[in-house]
């Protein structure tokens, strides 16, 4: 069978990876050793037997547990050079890598030393794997929008390092709605708008975030399925939805990856994309999620194509260069 071959050998985007679940146990326990932090685990098999989540808010219990290594900006690079370097064996040509700065600056380290310490490694794949890379940062949403707001104005000074905005942490209580007049204020400076719905929350939290901070993608949104009208909206505008098998998998959004419903959104004509999302946390990165997607599920070599297509499709690469890539 040669599917296998073809899904890791075709060239991708990656556009739902949090840069923060991409630490692997080694890294972190170089970095507590390196920065002398306690992280409460003395071995990567002890951090790794905690990797046992049942939702979401289990899993970012621990995945903000072990962003408190990160402390100068040569951290967020190592983090960020493993992690490209690791895409680029994947065969993915252009990431959209998410980052958290609130996670970082509540504990006292800079905006400065967690966006340069990015943008750097970004610059270097660049030259050094060949892989385009670029930054959105993400908003908190169990925080408040004040504190979003201190956030964004933290950043802009560093507004010409990242291409776009997003909205991520403890879905269910903390609707788009909260954050609004962000996502507007974003809109005005010209950055793109991405926000997580619909991955444990209702398909009511995809249409706010669709029509109330109006954004261009839906991160996960796998939720959608549940109302038809919903569907037909996804299709007929084509917004892509960032899906995240493995991720769905482990945090329990669906029983077992036979059950994910990834082949019946394609098959309703919605623009699907696959991605890692936490790839250190979820046991896997992007060859891992289409290889074991495509085992469980019985997608095929059309589907392959399309999702690869669908992956620059929904980038934020300008026309002209997608139009080298089709
Ligand atoms: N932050 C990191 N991964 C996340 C996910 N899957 N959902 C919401 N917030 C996250
Ligand atoms: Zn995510």
């Amino acid at each position: 069978d040669r599917l296998p071959e073809l899904l890791r050998r075709m060239p991708k985007a990656e556009l739902h990876v949090h840069i923060e679940g991409t630490l692997e146990p080694e890294l972190i326990l170089a970095l507590a050793r390196r920065n002398q932090v306690d992280v409460g685990y003395d071995s990567v098999e002890a951090l790794r037997q905690a990797y046992n989540f049942t939702d979401l808010q289990s899993f970012l219990d621990i995945y903000y547990a072990g962003a408190c290594v990160l402390r100068e900006a040569r951290d967020f690079e190592d983090m960020a050079r493993a992690y490209l370097e690791r895409a680029a064996a994947d065969n993915v040509v252009h990431a959209e890598i998410f980052f958290d700065p609130q996670t970082h600056t509540a504990r006292g380290v800079s905006m400065e030393k967690v966006i340069t310490g990015l943008h750097r490694a970004c610059e270097r794949a660049r030259d050094e794997q060949g892989v385009n890379a670029t930054l959105i940062l993400c908003f908190l949403r169990h925080l408040s929008e004040e504190e979003a707001f201190e956030t964004l104005e933290q950043a802009l000074p560093f507004r010409d390092k990242f291409i776009g905005i997003g909205l991520d942490s403890s879905e269910v209580g903390h609707p788009p709605e909260k954050f609004a007049r962000l996502f507007a204020r974003c809109r005005e400076l010209g950055l793109h708008l991405v926000a997580h719905a619909g991955e444990e929350g209702p398909p009511a939290y995809v249409w706010t975030a669709l029509n109330l901070l109006r954004v261009e993608r839906i991160d996960h949104g796998v939720q959608s399925a549940k109302d038809p009208m919903l569907m037909q909206r996804l299709a007929q505008d084509q917004i892509p939805l960032t899906v995240c098998p493995l991720s769905n998998l482990k945090l329990k959004v669906f029983p077992d990856l036979a059950a994910h419903n990834i082949g019946r959104l394609l098959g309703a004509g919605l623009c699907v994309t696959v991605n890692s999302d936490d790839p250190a946390y979820f046991g896997g990165y992007m060859n891992d999620n289409f290889v074991q997607t495509f085992a469980a599920t019985g997608l095929g070599a059309r589907q392959a194509y399309q999702l690869a297509l669908n992956s620059f499709n929904a980038s934020f690469v300008s026309e002209r260069v997608k139009r080298n890539y089709g």
